[in-house]
């Protein structure tokens, strides 16, 4: 199969993968909780960081300039969604005084990421991540709106979402390049498989642990 084909069947693919990812019900019990956008705010600084740290750490490596410069372009965005968030955290009376995000060490979906060795299961993975965020974007809008702040559902809206929806069209621009061969398919398809596992695992256990479902993606 050729890249453009198998791009675009991965594309119809996760359409419905994802659709695992939207339990649209449990989102009127969060909005009725205790989770205000603060505390998903706190664990959307923890996807910020580890994903600006994970694009700077392929940079290195990568095998074209224009993927170097691709993943410098994120790094700073999720920097930038790091920074804005903050900001927004402190809005909300919340001064993050003593909070580290990575105090409990990294994600599983870092330690995932950060596990993979070539460039075609890089921009799968992140090509597959992103995707995920702009669901999950979607739904924490949602939710801002539901719980009446407007402020973070704009942000969300207007600056955070369409940075995400650009990593992953950057993550489709780069699979075309690099997934020519059923080798490199074969890679593609199997790091996007681990990418929307891990996604999942990490939804049910911070559902299990903290009744969170609608955490923003980055
Ligand atoms: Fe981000
Ligand atoms: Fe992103």
């Amino acid at each position: 199969m050729n890249a453009e084909a198998f791009v675009a069947e991965l594309i119809r693919e996760n359409d419905q993968l994802l659709a695992r990812l939207a339990p649209a019900a449990t989102l009127t019990n969060e909005v009725a909780g205790d989770l205000a956008p603060v505390k998903l705010l706190r664990a959307a600084l923890k996807n910020e960081i580890e994903a600006s740290e994970i694009a700077a750490r392929w940079l290195p490596t990568a095998g074209s300039v224009s993927l170097k410069l691709a993943l410098a372009r994120q790094a700073g965005d999720e920097a930038k969604h790091y920074a804005l968030i903050e900001t927004r955290l402190r809005e909300l009376d919340d001064n993050l005084i003593g909070f580290n995000p990575l105090a409990t060490g990294y994600s599983p979906m870092f330690q995932y990421l950060a596990s993979l060795g070539s460039d075609v299961e890089r921009v799968a993975a992140q090509f597959t991540r992103e995707a995920i965020a702009v669901v999950k974007n979607r739904q924490f809008i949602e939710l801002c709106e539901r719980a009446g702040d407007a402020a973070t559902a704009r942000l969300y809206r207007d600056v955070i979402e369409p940075d995400e929806r650009f990593h992953h069209e950057m993550g489709v621009k780069f699979l075309r390049e690099l997934a020519t061969d059923a080798e490199a398919q074969a890679l593609a398809r199997a790091a996007r498989l681990r990418t929307i596992e891990v996604a999942e695992e990490l939804q049910n256990l911070a559902f299990a642990r903290a009744k969170i479902h609608h955490a923003p993606g980055c």
